[in-house]
């Protein structure tokens, strides 16, 4: 569904409207130029569902980064049509399709969602529309569907779930049991897990999964009591995650089965969570706690613009704004020159908060990952899981 009027309580979703109303005003202008003028960038995010606020927060930190250039993109002005993607993979196809044939957006941007993902892929590969997702961790993305015209400024869940089992190991546990929701981006995180800890000598003694997006975990928990591993991984996001941690603590679990993650676990989450968060060991891109030049600016830039404190979500979508700004001075905000427009955007390199990265072949980021623990309701940065990790890029022809 497109971002309309019932939907002006989420903020990021309003501005978006206002924007695109000043904007089809101009639109309305007869001459073609008068159109080439504006850079029109087309968001599609969840503003509804277990991953509202994920989308919320990414969309927020786009538009502080152009914020941050004067609302500029290669010196042109921007235009944002922003669609509400539900984390409705059915419709994504259609969706994208609005935006990118209907609204003839000149960026195509989103997912959280990665069964959004593989719709939205599907309308990239078809128009060659430039195509920047800021979540959605899927491997296919820059994997086998990798192309010229896609770049990914987040993570895939192979990053941010490998390097933890490594980690379980040397904290000694050996049978783990893994649980997330049963789609792509689950499938990825708990196999991610599983070729880690296989590698390492350690067991998967059991896999469950629960359909997307249920809440309903109490089944799960009651196994996991009776088998009693020697810790538990788990790919949980949102509000979702928010669920799991409670319950999963109100099961008696947390004191004597080590609860494991990919860090979006416990990234957007903390003070919903609470006090069930505390100890909850995850790997991540970023943490809130990195000390560095680029993280400082933004943690206070945002809260000023914002009122209230940036998460992973806001910093893949400031990158995303960045590699924007970036990409679209070099080529002069001619954006329909696609292939210097690639050019530019393969070349950046992103002063991150989450440190500085630069795309891989396949264009996905080379990254660090941090481990965090869960201290005081913070993520503390306890370690450098993986140094600069790419991505396997499995398939990818382009990173051959
Ligand atoms: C995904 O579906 O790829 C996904 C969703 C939410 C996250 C991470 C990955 O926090």
């Amino acid at each position: 569904m497109q971002c309309t009027k019932e939907r002006k309580t989420r903020r990021s979703c309003l501005k978006g409207l206002i924007a695109g109303a000043a904007a089809g005003a101009m639109m309305a202008l007869p001459t073609a130029e008068a159109a080439a003028e504006k850079i029109k960038l087309g968001i599609m995010l969840p503003y509804s569902g277990t991953y509202a606020q994920l989308g919320e927060m990414i969309t927020e930190g786009i538009q502080l980064a152009i914020k941050e250039n004067g609302d500029r993109l290669g010196g042109k002005e921007v235009e944002y049509v922003i669609l509400d993607s539900e984390a409705d993979a059915g419709r994504a196809v259609r969706n994208a399709q609005q935006l990118v044939s209907g609204e003839n957006v000149d960026v195509l941007i989103g997912p959280v969602h990665s069964g959004v993902a593989m719709g939205m892929l599907r309308v990239a590969h078809e128009t060659g529309v430039p195509f920047i997702i800021p979540n959605a961790g899927l491997s296919a993305a820059t994997g086998e569907l990798c192309a010229p015209n896609i770049f990914r400024t987040s993570f895939t869940m192979w990053q941010t779930s490998y390097p933890m089992a490594a980690v379980a190991k040397d904290l000694g546990y050996d049978e783990v049991v893994t649980m997330s929701w049963r789609y792509g981006a689950g499938t990825d995180a708990l196999e991610a897990f599983r070729e880690g800890f296989e590698e390492v000598g350690g067991t998967i003694v059991q896999e469950m999964y629960v359909p997307f997006p249920e809440v309903e975990f109490q089944a799960q928990l009651t196994e996991i009591a009776s088998i009693d591993p020697d810790a538990v991984f788990v790919f949980f996001a949102g509000g979702g995650a928010v669920k799991f941690v409670q319950d999963y603590a109100a099961a008696g679990l947390k004191d004597s089965v080590p609860l494991l993650g990919a860090g979006f676990l416990t990234d957007g989450t903390l003070h919903a969570q609470g006090e069930a968060a505390e100890g909850i060991l995850t790997t991540q891109h970023y943490a809130d706690a990195l000390d560095n030049a680029a993280n400082n600016h933004f943690r206070a830039a945002f809260e000023e613009e914002y009122g209230r404190a940036p998460d992973v979500y806001a910093v893949q979508g400031y990158d995303t704004g960045l590699l924007l700004v970036e990409a679209a001075a070099k080529v002069d905000g001619e954006l329909s020159g696609r292939d210097a427009f690639f050019e530019a955007l393969r070349t950046a390199k992103i002063e991150s908060p989450r440190g500085e990265w630069s795309f891989s072949k396949a264009q996905h980021p080379i990254q660090n990952i941090y481990l965090r623990e869960v201290r005081g309701g913070r993520n503390e940065v306890v370690d450098i899981a993986a140094e600069a990790l790419a991505d396997p890029a499995r398939g990818c022809e382009m990173a051959d």
